[in-house]
């Protein structure tokens, strides 16, 4: 099988950031390129893993490469999306894990891969699916929805200030012709940014493209549905390791976790000692996100975006 090229982003600080126990239970909700996946599997001695990932071409390539943890029976693989975290567990029989660790986004290969149509900068079919058997992918959302809804997404996903513009080329391509490849949904989006915008900042195609990308994974809504789960899943001691990539997901992360490690409201202002049952039952690792050393951002541009947030269980509840 061919190699899976991706580069780890926040290895050694996500993995550590989980305080991983040797004999306990932990998922890997990404697995990817399995660069997190081993570098878990290292410290485990009795403990297991369970790694994740939505893309068969992601599982695939692990089910070799990892073979021998797999035989161990240390690692399970599982390929589903991590919305479905409890329920897959279950059925394995874990109620608790001790640590959760999320490598949120694309990985390389997919990205590179010109025929999966993430990229702007390959040409190929509209796609941008992570899992090849969804039935939704960018052929249908680009072509089928509506107008209003193609303004929401690139407003909320690609924070697009010419949302309307693009949206509205969009609509007017359409009805000519279905808009197929890559390359031709970027030229109507450079068509639906003015000339002056369009020469200064990244690809004009960038926030589009991120948008897209977003809606056709549902990539807010798993992720949200899937942090509630892996909150809930915790043992008192265990951690949540998540790593973003851009603003939008680092927000709901970052908003999650502030939630669950403040005070409720019911609790007066001004209490000397914050009264048994009312403290939250969480405390986060790091007041401000972990962000990649000099030495990785000089080695590896993906890590320029990245954030890690932590989280700890610290005692029962939710
Ligand atoms: C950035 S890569 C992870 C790289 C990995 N940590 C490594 O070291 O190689 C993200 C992976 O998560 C997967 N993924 C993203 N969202 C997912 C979801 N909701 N459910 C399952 N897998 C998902 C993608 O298919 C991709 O393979």
């Amino acid at each position: 099988m061919a190699e899976f090229k991706h580069v780890t982003v926040l290895l050694k600080e996500a993995v550590a950031g989980l305080n991983v126990q040797p004999t306990g239970t932990y998922v890997d909700a990404t697995l990817g390129g399995g660069g997190h996946t081993q570098a878990i599997l290292q410290q485990l001695v009795d403990g297991h893993l369970y790694s994740f990932d939505q893309d068969q071409t992601a599982i695939d390539y692990n089910k070799e490469h990892l073979k021998t943890a797999i035989e161990q029976q240390k690692l399970t693989l599982i390929e589903d999306n991590f919305r479905n975290l409890k329920a897959e567990l279950d059925s394995y029989n874990v109620k608790h894990v001790n640590g959760i660790l999320y490598d949120l986004g694309v990985s390389s290969p997919q990205f590179d891969d010109a025929k999966r149509g993430f990229s702007y900068q390959h040409d190929a079919p509209l796609d941008m699916r992570m899992n090849q058997e969804q039935k939704l992918s960018a052929m249908e959302v680009v072509n089928e929805w509506s107008y209003e809804r193609l303004v929401k997404i690139l407003y909320r996903y690609g924070e697009e200030k010419f949302a309307k513009s693009i949206a509205r080329k969009i609509e007017q391509r359409r009805k000519i012709a279905p808009i197929k490849t890559t390359f031709e949904l970027v030229d109507v989006i450079k068509e639906g940014i003015p000339a002056a915008a369009r020469r200064h900042g990244g690809h004009p195609a960038k926030k589009s493209f991120q948008a897209i990308r977003i809606a056709v994974n549902d990539e807010l809504g798993a992720l949200e549905e899937s942090l509630e789960q892996a909150l809930d899943l915790l043992d008192v001691g265990g951690r949540i390791s998540v790593i973003t990539f851009q603003s939008l997901e680092d927000r709901l992360v970052k908003t999650m976790f502030r939630e669950k490690t403040s005070l409720s409201g019911d609790v007066p202002q001004g209490l000397p000692v914050i009264p048994a049952g009312m403290e939250p039952n969480f405390k986060l690792i790091n007041k401000k996100p972990i962000v990649a050393s000099d030495e990785e951002l000089a080695a590896n541009h993906r890590a320029h975006s990245a954030k890690l947030r932590i989280i700890e269980k610290i005692r029962e509840g939710k």
